[in-house]
């Protein structure tokens, strides 16, 4: 394939992209789509064909359809309620705030008891009683409006990033009024992935996305991550919910891990949490190569495939 010589200036381009009326507001960094650019001017035969392109992929990152909270509406019922110090208030803000875009709101019915079987099962001997007190929300969304579900106190440090500032800087209005520090950030974590040393990661419904935008970012993006727990999810089926999508995201997640052995770098402990909507893997970044499956509840934690990211133990472990 020809490739194109990348323009000097692709950061004049990045800006003209995201002059467009959709993105003006959302102050989306140009980082992201210099990335975009850079790569899919590999790619195609001429410009007009890659930016094209590089429209079609920000439209899916951005994912302006999976629907946000009124900020200006919500924001004031958030300080009336936080302010009013009952925490019947919060969670009724709080959840309202999450129905507002498809994937927390997909989270609303599993909410109880979610954050309480992952930590559960992540309890490090650093933690106190296996809860995190640092953690990044990677690629967020509305997602830290859980934290009252978290059973967190609120000297946790709670790095939440996005691609979309105004969603971030209500984040931050949100920890500031609980007392928090405002930890959330709008960045590119693909292109910029954060260093901050963490006890867990959140990475919710977002690597099968990651995927579309970059076929085989994954892993680099994984092992680049400063954190021991790296808990990926996924949702289990369509947003119609009409097809179920375990095994395909099974065998997404184990294909990606299994990038590991082919550098011959140590394999990591998986641990699968399966919930009503959402399978998280729970990787354990620190953890030995494992070779027994064990079955624990709706728990397991299974042996890292082979290459073909699919063998047989694995196979098995996923009827279970
Ligand atoms: C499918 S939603 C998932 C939200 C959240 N993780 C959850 O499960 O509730 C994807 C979110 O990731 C953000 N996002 C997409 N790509 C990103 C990137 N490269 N860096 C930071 N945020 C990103 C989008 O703005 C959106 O809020």
């Amino acid at each position: 394939m020809p490739q194109l010589p990348i323009p000097a200036d692709l950061e004049t381009l990045a800006q003209e992209i995201l002059s467009a009326r959709k993105y003006r507001s959302l102050g989306i960094t140009p980082a992201t789509v210099v990335d975009l650019l850079a790569k899919e001017l590999l790619l195609h035969h001429n410009q007009k064909e890659a930016v094209k392109e590089v429209r079609r992929k920000l439209h899916n990152i951005v994912a302006d359809y999976l629907g946000d909270a009124d900020f200006a509406s919500a924001g004031q019922q958030m300080e009336e309620a936080i302010h009013s110090g009952d925490p019947a208030q919060v969670r009724k803000v709080c959840a309202e705030i999450l129905s507002s875009h498809a994937s927390t709101r997909e989270r609303l019915s599993i909410l109880d008891e979610f954050y309480p079987r992952l930590f559960a099962l992540i309890g490090l001997p650093s933690l106190q009683k296996g809860r995190p007190q640092t953690i990044l929300d990677l690629a967020c969304g509305l997602n830290p409006f859980s934290f009252p579900w978290m059973g967190l106190p609120v000297t946790t440090r709670y790095y939440a990033y996005d691609i979309n500032q105004p969603r971030v800087d209500f984040i931050n209005r949100f920890f500031t009024l609980l007392g928090m520090p405002p930890l959330a950030e709008a960045e590119d974590i693909l292109v910029h992935p954060p260093q901050i040393a963490a006890d867990v990661a959140f990475f919710f419904k977002e690597a099968h996305r990651f995927e579309q935008r970059q076929h085989g970012c994954n892993l680099a993006f994984w092992q680049a991550l400063q954190v021991r727990w790296l808990l990926v999810s996924l949702p289990t089926s369509s947003l119609t919910g009409r097809h179920s999508l375990v095994d395909g995201h099974r065998r997404l997640v184990y294909n990606i891990l299994a990038g590991l052995s082919s550098q011959g770098s140590q394999s990591w402990q998986v641990t699968e949490v399966l919930f009503a909507n959402e399978i998280v893997f729970c990787i354990d970044k620190g953890g030995s190569n494992l070779r027994l499956i064990q079955k624990d509840g709706d728990c397991f934690v299974a042996k890292p495939p082979r290459n073909d990211g699919w063998d047989k133990e694995g196979n098995d472990t996923a009827q279970i």
